[in-house]
């Protein structure tokens, strides 16, 4: 695996590989990786001849006394996991790379920015995808894949990726979860046990939800409230949100048909962790897992 820490350097190695025929599949990370990294790096391996990965806490998608002073950089056993899964370049910069002169131009995300995490965290989905797209810039891919996990994050960048006419083809690799199914998350790292532990009721509230709809219930807002109410139970009070939302466009659906997304925002301890799950809900009231796209 080769290592980049300047612009220079990635876009040498891309037009080097680009120049022998082989198309280059992006994933770009802010380190602290794990299983659901791995999956992201496995789907490029497959969409993609040579697989670079970026490792960038970004600071513009982080609010004011949020957690980018003690987001986990632990970058040798990153780069470690990355040339095990398969990573042909990595592109490590130092802030100062990626922004060498104060940011005035912003890429910002209408509509899609605005529900969910984007009501908590002002400026957040605007600073992903003004890193994303310099991101793209930088690496010019054929295709980069993103976890859905990050739903929301996800189609903000279909979105700005298709109407700005970016070449480069949007992939989703699904949730990867732990046994007890808490899902993969850097964030993961900061739950103490007794944390850790109450983190499983989130699945088991979102799969909650999807029975409440097998049970016939297609009102968002009592799916949403059942949802809610079971968190409680589980012992997770501070919710910041819990909403159903079509899938496609983040808008309130009529009625929980067609491919919908239940998504939580909790806190445990001091710690917040998003989840959802993408459902595919049948005329005939049968419900499936999905992929958001
Ligand atoms: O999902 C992440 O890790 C980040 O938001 C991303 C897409 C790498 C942009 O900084």
């Amino acid at each position: 695996m080769e290592r980049f820490d300047t612009v220079r350097g990635i876009r040498d190695y891309v037009s080097r590989e680009r120049s022998r025929g082989q198309s280059v599949a992006f994933v770009p990370t802010m380190g602290a990786l794990h299983d659901g990294h791995r999956a992201c790096i496995e789907v490029a391996g497959e969409i993609g001849d040579a697989v670079v990965a970026s490792i960038f806490v970004n600071p513009t998608q982080f609010g004011p006394g949020e957690d980018l002073s003690r987001y986990p950089r632990p970058l040798d056993e990153d780069l470690s996991m990355c040339e095990n899964w398969g990573v042909d370049a990595v592109f490590v910069p130092e802030a100062g790379e990626i922004y060498p002169a104060p940011q005035t131009v912003w890429v910002e995300v209408e509509n899609l920015s605005v529900p969910l995490c984007g009501r908590s965290r002002p400026g957040h989905f605007r600073g992903v995808a003004t890193v994303v797209l310099k991101l793209f810039n930088i690496v010019r891919p054929d295709s980069a894949v993103f976890g859905q996990k990050d739903a929301q994050q996800a189609l903000v960048i279909r979105e700005m990726t298709r109407q700005l006419d970016l070449p480069v083809a949007i992939t989703l690799s699904p949730t990867v979860r732990e046994s007890d199914g808490v899902a993969m998350s850097s964030r993961n790292r900061y739950l103490s046990a007794t944390e850790r532990s109450l983190a499983t009721g989130i699945y088991r509230s979102l799969q909650h939800g999807r029975e409440t709809i097998e049970r016939g219930e297609t009102e968002p807002v009592r799916v949403a409230g059942d949802v809610r109410r079971r968190l409680e139970i589980e012992g997770i009070r501070d919710i910041e949100y819990v909403e159903l939302l079509s899938a496609g466009d983040l808008s309130l659906p009529a009625r929980a048909k067609g491919k919908v997304l239940i998504a939580v925002a909790v806190r445990v301890g001091t710690t917040r962790l998003i989840d959802n799950l993408c459902l595919d809900v049948r005329e005939d009231g049968k419900v499936d897992e999905a992929l958001l796209f």
